[in-house]
Parts: structure tokens; sequence; C-alpha cells
């Protein structure tokens, strides 16, 4: 793989990367038609990162979807799907990982020790050997976003981060391969995520300017189903990630929730 990328960029051919878990959907694929747009060669990695995954998560029982994925693949002009094993990308004397600061610490970083490194890890590894020019990220993901700009920032890293917006079902569901796990009354429950994001932001439209009040309205709203237990529910600077006392805008309302036993996380960046 970093042989014939090394080549392209040596023939001064661009490179888009999207790093994936695979599982593919329509925000993956939003990505990947972005992603050939801006370069001459598109990079699809599918891998499933055990260094993200804490011991009490899913690893296991990521869905694996790689027939599906393929064809989706060539269906957005995908030209190499790098789909690398696991001791491969860490063999036995694996060692070496990166060390965050402050933008990992809050929202998923509190209740996912170790989640950010493990991401930032595999996706430095992920430049290092695909070389790409320009990689795109979804904000569906926030913090990782964030946290992956300051890495290209903090490690002067020779590539574009593309931020690109939150692909949704019809009903505002935010589109992740773990949506599949939800039971049909779960699924039904999940929508007051993207529900409570929709009336802080109406709030704030009508006047709203103070924080707890708007806080107030997305935990009832998400509430409101006994089969949703939230787990944070925070107002932020989009850019550092701290907590918001007043309200000043543009500011990052960030959700992240349990039904059963999936865990599912939205945002919106209020204006
Ligand atoms: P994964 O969850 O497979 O997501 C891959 C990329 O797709 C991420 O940039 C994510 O933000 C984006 N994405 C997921 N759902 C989206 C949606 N509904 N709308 C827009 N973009 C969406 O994120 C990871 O994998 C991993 O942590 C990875 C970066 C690959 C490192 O292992």
């Amino acid at each position: 793989m970093q042989e014939w990328a090394l080549k392209r960029r040596e023939h001064e051919e661009k490179i888009a990367l999207v790093p994936t878990m695979g599982a593919l959907h329509e925000g993956h694929l939003s990505l990947l038609r972005e992603g050939k747009r801006l370069a001459d060669h598109l990079v699809l990695s599918i891998f499933v990162n055990p260094l993200q995954f804490g011991p009490a998560e899913d690893l296991k029982q990521y869905p694996k979807t790689l027939e599906k994925d393929l064809n989706r693949a060539e269906e957005c002009g995908v030209d190499i799907v790098f789909y690398p094993k696991t001791g491969d990308m860490y063999p036995k004397d694996f060692q070496t990982s990166l060390d965050l600061g402050a933008l990992s610490k809050p929202l998923c970083g509190a209740a996912r020790p170790g989640h950010f490194q493990g991401v930032a890890t595999v996706v430095l590894k992920l430049f290092n050997i695909v070389q790409p020019n320009v990689a795109l990220f979804g904000q569906k993901d926030y913090q990782q976003l964030r946290i992956i700009q300051q890495m290209v920032k903090d490690l002067n890293l020779p590539v574009e981060i593309k931020p690109m917006p939150i692909v949704r079902e019809d009903d505002g569901l935010a589109m992740s391969s773990r949506n599949r796990y939800l039971k049909t009354d779960e699924r039904q429950a999940a929508l007051a995520i993207s529900l409570s994001l929709v009336k802080a932001q109406s709030l704030v439209d009508q006047g709203e300017k103070n924080v707890e009040a708007l806080v107030k309205t997305v935990h009832a709203t998400l509430e409101e189903t006994k089969k949703l237990k939230v787990e944070y529910a925070l107002l932020c600077d989009p850019k550092t990630l701290d907590p918001l006392k007043t309200l000043k805008l543009p500011a990052l309302l960030a959700v992240a929730c349990r039904i059963g036993e999936t865990r599912l996380i939205d945002n919106c960046v209020l204006r």
C-alpha cells in the first residue's frame, strides 16, 4: 500500500483517504463520493481497530459486511480498498501509541478511556501507510474529528482534513453502523436523540440564551422515553470542547445515550 502511494505522490497525483471500520452506510458513502471529487485516487480503508475498543465494548460483535462494502466501494469509484489484518497493523511487539491532550478528556473520552488514543494511533498509521493528500471525516464523530485536526496541526502532518456533514435517515436518526443493533422499539426510542437537537436549535431561534434551560430541554426530550439512558448531553465550545457556562454561538450540542446494549452519539452545532 505504502509503496503504491509513494509512487503516486512522486508523480504528483493526489490521494484521498476515507478511513472506516466497514459496515458501510450512506454516511460513509457521502465521504467516498466527496473524496472521489477531491483527488486522482480514492482509497477506502476498512479496519476494525481493536485499540479503540474497551474490554467491555462491542469489538467481537462489530458488524462485518465485506461483500456489500466492496460493491458499494466500487459504485463510489474507490480505486483501492485497504483491508489489513490485525496482526499486520499490530504485530506482537507493537508498543508505540499517541499521548493526547485536553480534547480527548470530555464527552466520549470520559466514558471510553483510551478510545481516542486508539483512534489517533490507527489514523496516524493509516496516514503513513496511505500517504493521503486529503482525508475525510464525518462530523457525526465530532470529538474524533477535532482530535484528528489537532493531531495534524500538532505533529505537522502533510494532510488536509476535510470535515463532512452528518448524514441522517429520513426520520432524523444519524446513520451509524451500530443502528443495526437496535430492535424495532429501540429504533423508535432513538428518534428522541435527533429530536432533542432540533428542539434545542428552535429554542435558540426563539431567543433562549440560557445554557441550563437548553440542556434541561434536551434531557427532558431524551428521558421522555424510559428506554433511553443519557450518558451526557452537553453544550461545549466547538473548538476546545470546553463546557459552556454561558451561551456563545456557534455552540456544540453533543449527546451520548444508551438504548439497551447499544451506545449512540449525535450532535449539532447550534447557530
Ligand atoms: P466509522 O465509525 O466506520 O466511521 C468512519 C467515518 O465515517 C468517520 O469519519 C465517521 O465520522 C464517518 N461517519 C459515520 N457515520 C456518519 C454519518 N451518519 N454521517 C457522516 N459521516 C459519518 O470513525 C471510525 O470508523 C473510526 O474511529 C476510524 C476513524 C476509522 C478509526 O478507526
